[in-house]
């Protein structure tokens, strides 16, 4: 049974029809990305070509950008299920584990390569015998952009996702408990395993290959309901809903408005971008070494654009937030066909969160391996939260409401959709040592 939709697609069914195509100005393009990321020619021009160069070994920018040990953790699980023809030649041979590898610990790899807000990755894992159990690391909340952990427990969602997807594909099937210490625990489940057929499924393989891209999309090609349909099998769940808003219509207008609206009071509010900073990674090295938060890696640039970023010191990529809001007006919002929202009963519905990243992560998934490209946007329903804390700011939580118009739920993670032709890189993660507290951070 697919998820219930509501959704801006019903008002009339020109979904197969051609969208306006947005006119391909690649020079432009590629010049506002650059101003996008605070560089320009002249200035790299400045440094020279020798001085380029020698930046270049010296960042690391020029090389195998994600050769360090915080990319290890995707490699590991690609090891295990089989390369994907996005990250690099694929032979089509997907490895049979050996019966020792069948074990508990396996299932951390897929996990903690899951989606998880600012990249903060929250989660601990413990193994005991059969049985792992995924509780909250309180240490790595975002502090006041998710007042309500409502993000937190979407992360968390993902990573359980991720988890039990994982243990099929090195066999073990995995019995799920959910809050065993109740609705309030930071055990958010318990997962016992037992031997069983290994089971590599098209998600367990594009667990190793899912990235946000927070790059151009196709906005010219329409994600239609045919495609929408697929992401939506399987996604069966009784405490969230789904909601989609074509960007052609005033419904996808809408959203894209108040998604702007939010990023610049973002941007305005010290107090949030303050806590966003913290996880905010620029060059390689702290990349590695912090193995986590949102890197100059993953900004959605191009791979050369990329290179390039890597190479120029912090102070020269300029204002973050400034350009964060320029990607957002200019390559993420115009460019993206399609765009969608999960609704939960409410941001304090601890099942409903859990349950939404679970959906969201297997919805990421599934777009994986029909080569769609994703990336969330929580710019609204985080100013919503900002607002409701510091007890006022009805104005922003009506936002959330008017996107939907929907009474008994509410939205609580949002983001684009579409193709895109560019494959980011992958994000920084924590390996599982970490994960487990077995090493120290
Ligand atoms: C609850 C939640 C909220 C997120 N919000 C945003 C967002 O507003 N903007 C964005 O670009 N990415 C957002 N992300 C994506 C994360 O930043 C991303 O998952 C993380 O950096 C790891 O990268 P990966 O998904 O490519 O592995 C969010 C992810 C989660 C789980």
């Amino acid at each position: 049974m697919a998820n219930r939709r509501f959704s801006s697609l019903d008002d009339d069914d020109d979904d197969d029809k051609p969208k306006k195509p947005v006119k391909a100005k690649r020079g432009k393009k590629r010049r506002s990305v650059l101003k996008t990321i605070g560089l320009s020619f002249t200035g790299l021009v400045g440094i020279g070509v020798a001085g380029v160069a020698a930046r270049g070994v010296q960042t690391g920018a020029l090389g195998d950008v994600t050769a360090g040990p915080a990319f290890t953790p995707w490699r590991q699980w690609q090891g295990r299920v089989g390369t994907t023809p996005a990250d690099g030649a694929d032979s089509g041979a997907k490895p049979v584990p050996r019966e020792s590898e069948a074990d508990p610990a396996g299932i951390l790899e897929a996990g903690i390569l899951a989606a998880s807000p600012h990249n903060s990755q929250p989660w601990k894992f413990t193994i005991n015998g059969n049985i792992i159990d995924l509780m909250i690391d309180q240490e790595r909340w975002l502090g006041a952009i998710d007042p309500f952990k409502r993000e937190m427990l979407i992360g968390m969602g993902c990573c359980l996702e991720n988890s039990l997807i994982g243990a099929k594909a090195i066999g073990l099937s995995p019995l799920l408990n959910m809050f065993p210490d109740g609705f309030n625990g930071d055990r958010i489940a318990r997962i016992t395993v037992y031997r069983a057929a290994q089971e590599i499924t098209p998600a367990a393989v594009a667990i190793g290959s899912r990235r946000t891209n927070r790059g151009a999309y196709r906005r010219e090609r329409a994600v239609d309901l045919k495609t929408i349909s697929k992401l939506e099998e399987e996604l069966a769940s009784e405490t969230t809903r789904m909601f989609w808003f074509d960007a052609e219509k005033d419904s996808g207008q809408n959203f894209a408005k108040a998604t702007l609206a939010a990023t610049e009071a973002f941007i305005a509010d010290a107090e949030l971008t303050a806590s966003s900073d913290k996880w905010f990674r620029h060059d390689l090295a702290s990349t590695n070494r912090r193995a986590d938060g949102v890197a100059t890696l993953n900004a959605g640039l191009s791979r050369l654009m990329t290179r390039a970023a890597l190479m120029a010191p912090k102070n020269m990529i300029g204002d973050v937030h400034q350009q964060w809001l320029k990607m957002t007006r200019e390559v993420q919002l115009p460019t993206a066909p399609m765009f969608g929202m999960i609704l939960a009963p409410s941001i304090e519905d601890r099942v409903g969160l859990v349950e939404t990243g679970r959906l969201w992560q297997r919805m990421h998934l599934k777009a994986t391996t029909l080569g769609l490209a994703m990336q969330p946007m929580n710019q609204v329903m985080e100013m919503a939260d900002a607002a409701r804390v510091r007890g006022g700011g009805g104005e922003a939580i009506e936002t959330v409401k008017k996107l939907t118009n929907f009474d008994e739920y509410t939205g609580v993670f949002a983001f684009r959709v579409g193709y895109s032709d560019v494959q980011p890189f992958p994000s920084p993660r924590r390996n599982v040592a970490l994960a487990m507290g077995v090493l120290n951070g």
